[in-house]
């Protein structure tokens, strides 16, 4: 083939392969099977690979390209992207609506959407070709995940129109696929994501685009941010031309021309929403005219042209077949309700934890109950009341045991706690949840070593406590259920890697009483080695800043333990790095800067610098910035249009600065 005729060719298929993708993707509308789709890609991509110059930016072979990234460049959105404010009932959607009457008279409608639970991207062309796609950040600056969003088949590469503009959607994660994902996830003992959300937003954030290639995302486009060119006048016809261009939008959009309809839209969806191929969170409620919009403007945040009406928290209702005790790393016996599996906000649910006696006691739980279920923050599963007019009378009462369920010994129930506690330090089951402490993410990270592995190797007797990690054998491992040559390759690496953390995991991982991952650091910075942390007296502990009373006290007992020097000593033998690795952080008053140890508070609108900034050069500079005023601030920085705070700060003579004065200071 010359040049000339595959130049020809190419044209052709590109058009050909756009065209299958939009049915397929965006119109739900396949026209041919997928291995004809397969024979004119590979015909592309052979044409290609003969005459790479004919490879266009735009083409249906550059979805899935270029290399792993470093990290996300930081992206400023020409239009900021604002947040929604809420509406719960029925009372806020006409509150919200007598605002909008307010301003404009009778004549005026809604087009009322689907709130997509995803992941609100922001999506650039120029001259027609898809050229930059963003996260949300902070709604001013982002992140660009171009090449990850171009895995998304759904996105056009190139629209109908060669126009420049800026469109925004939701990217998520089908049910399907979600399904699918977390089955895999569990199926190589990873933990699974916890709702289509995580999932989406956690397959955008890789930094290797081949993995959301395999995580088959999706995307609806709800708005043009910039009309500028398209000569678009209300938000409806915006959808439209959205659908013109080769987008997907939602089809479930619906104008109103009264709030009554609005409401009547929303009860149809509360009913409907589980009916749905994807989770949506809520119903977007939208002032159609852009006029209008205009007119009525925005607030800091969010527009006041706009609402969301949020879902309550879905409910089930399950019976709770029994209740289970589990003895966790700190001794702590917690009861967990054991419930015929249901559906709940998107996933299977079969297990609530029912924190403690006084709380069964108080809803009155029995065994065999007719529950209410539901996810707190939609993701934690909870037993929300028992059905009493369900009861049969074979019902059953729980009591908390008074024996450990793991060892036998005696529970007790420490001063000031509601929690039952053993209490016995070999108790098996505190060892075993200790191990997987130990090598969970944020302590020592050691892939492959999931919960089942650790019950495994527990049990069979080859890991005692944490250093004998480090002595496992690969004859050991090959002999345990489901672990052939590779995995086992995989996770001595993986131990072997975990040799070198800092020791802030270390720390961490150790598991002592009050100690959670940020103490851990701020310990690990202060006394950079382990030998000089174990030395530490209790006053020396309490004078850091971050360090109370409760927490130097568990300290100072955990080291005293002559099983934890033995512990340490082993470890160190194994060869585990017990020294912190990373940046000291310089002491406030070591820092030249007006700032150094003051109290700084930030006040009305900082205009050049923007908040965060400020806030981050004042903390780069050694000083800290709080929210309000008191007697501590030493000084406040008072933007356009300071209020209450400002006020105080005079009653209270405080220091204050504007903005050209922090500048100043900033650029001394
Ligand atoms: S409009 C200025 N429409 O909800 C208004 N948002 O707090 C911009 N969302 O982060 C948003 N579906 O990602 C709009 N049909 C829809 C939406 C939607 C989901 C998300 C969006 C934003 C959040 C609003």
């Amino acid at each position: 083939m010359d040049i000339k005729s595959a130049e020809q060719k190419v044209a052709e298929l590109h058009n050909l392969l756009n065209q299958y993708n939009y049915e397929y993707h965006v119109l739900d509308k396949p026209s041919v099977p997928d291995a004809e789709y397969d024979r004119v890609m590979n015909e592309l991509i052979a044409i290609e690979n003969e005459y790479p110059e004919l490879r266009a930016p735009d083409s249906p072979t550059q979805r899935v390209g270029g290399n792993t990234l470093e990290a996300f460049e930081k992206v400023a959105h020409r239009t900021p992207m604002l947040s929604l404010g809420n509406a719960f009932n029925e009372e806020d959607l006409r509150d919200f609506d007598r605002k909008v009457r307010q301003a404009a008279g009778d004549d005026y409608s809604y087009v009322c959407e689907l709130k997509i639970d995803g992941l609100a991207v922001s999506l650039r062309y120029e001259d027609g070709l898809f050229m930059q796609g963003a996260t949300r950040g902070d709604g001013t600056v982002g992140e660009d995940i171009t090449a990850n969003l171009k895995t998304i088949k759904s996105i056009p590469l190139r629209i109908s129109e060669p126009l420049t503009m800026e469109v925004r959607g939701e990217a998520f994660m089908p049910k399907r696929s979600f399904e699918a994902l977390n089955k895999a996830k569990e199926e190589r003992e990873e933990e699974p994501f916890a709702n289509p959300r995580n999932a989406a937003a956690g397959s955008l954030r890789q930094l290797d685009p081949r993995i959301a290639a395999s995580r088959n995302l999706d995307i609806f486009l709800y708005a043009i941010a910039d009309v500028g060119e398209t000569g678009v006048v209300s938000h409806s016809s915006g959808l439209d031309r959205l659908d013109e261009f080769g987008f997907k939008t939602n089809k479930e959009r619906r104008k109103c021309s009264t709030i009554d309809e609005v409401i009547e839209y929303v009860e149809g969806w509360v009913e409907r929403r589980p009916d749905l191929q994807y989770d949506i969170d809520g119903i977007v409620i939208k002032v159609d005219s852009l006029e209008l919009q205009e007119r009525l403007g925005t607030t800091a945040k969010s527009p006041r042209w706009a609402v969301a009406y949020k879902f309550p928290a879905e409910e089930v209702v399950t019976r709770l077949k029994d209740i289970e005790l589990s003895v966790g790393r700190t001794g702590v016996v917690t009861p967990t309700a054991i419930l015929e599996p249901v559906r709940v906000a998107g996933t299977t649910v079969q297990r609530a934890s029912l924190h403690n006696e006084d709380l069964i006691r108080e809803k009155d739980i029995k065994i065999g109950d007719y529950v209410v279920v539901k996810k707190a923050g939609d993701i934690i599963p909870e037993v929300v009341n028992v059905l009493e007019e369900r009861r049969t009378g074979e019902e059953q009462d729980f009591r908390m045991p008074e024996e450990c369920p793991e060892c036998g010994s005696g529970l007790v129930r420490l001063e000031g706690e509601v929690a039952l506690r053993c209490i016995n330090p070999k108790c098996p089951a505190q060892i075993r949840e200790g191990l997987i402490h130990f090598v969970s993410r944020n302590a020592m990270n050691i892939d492959g070593l999931g919960e089942k592995v650790i019950s495994q190797l527990f049990q069979e007797g080859l890991i005692e406590d944490v250093a004998d990690i480090y002595r496992l054998e690969r004859e050991q491992l090959l002999q345990l259920e489901r672990m052939g040559e590779k995995s086992v390759d995989n996770l001595l690496n993986a131990i072997e890697a975990s040799k070198t953390n800092s020791l802030e995991k270390l720390l961490f991982g150790l598991g002592i009483r009050h100690v959670g991952a940020k103490a851990a650091k701020t310990l690990a910075q202060e006394f950079e080695t382990i030998d000089t942390l174990m030395d530490a007296s209790k006053d020396e502990l309490t004078a850091i800043n971050e360090i109370g009373d409760k927490m130097a006290d568990a300290v100072v007992a955990y080291f005293e333990k002559e099983e934890a020097i033995e512990l340490i000593g082993e470890l160190k033998a194994a060869g585990v790095n017990t020294e912190y690795k990373g940046p000291k952080p310089v002491k406030a008053e070591e820092i030249d800067s007006y700032f150094a140890g003051k109290t700084v508070v930030l006040t009305g609108k900082i205009e050049q610098l923007g908040r965060n900034e400020a806030k981050q050069k004042i903390e780069e500079l050694g000083g800290k910035v709080t929210g309000s005023v008191s007697k501590k601030t030493d000084l406040l920085i008072a933007g356009e249009d300071a209020g209450s705070k400002l006020a105080k700060a005079q009653e209270l003579e405080i220091e204050i600065w504007d903005e050209e004065k922090l500048l100043e200071e900033l650029n001394r």
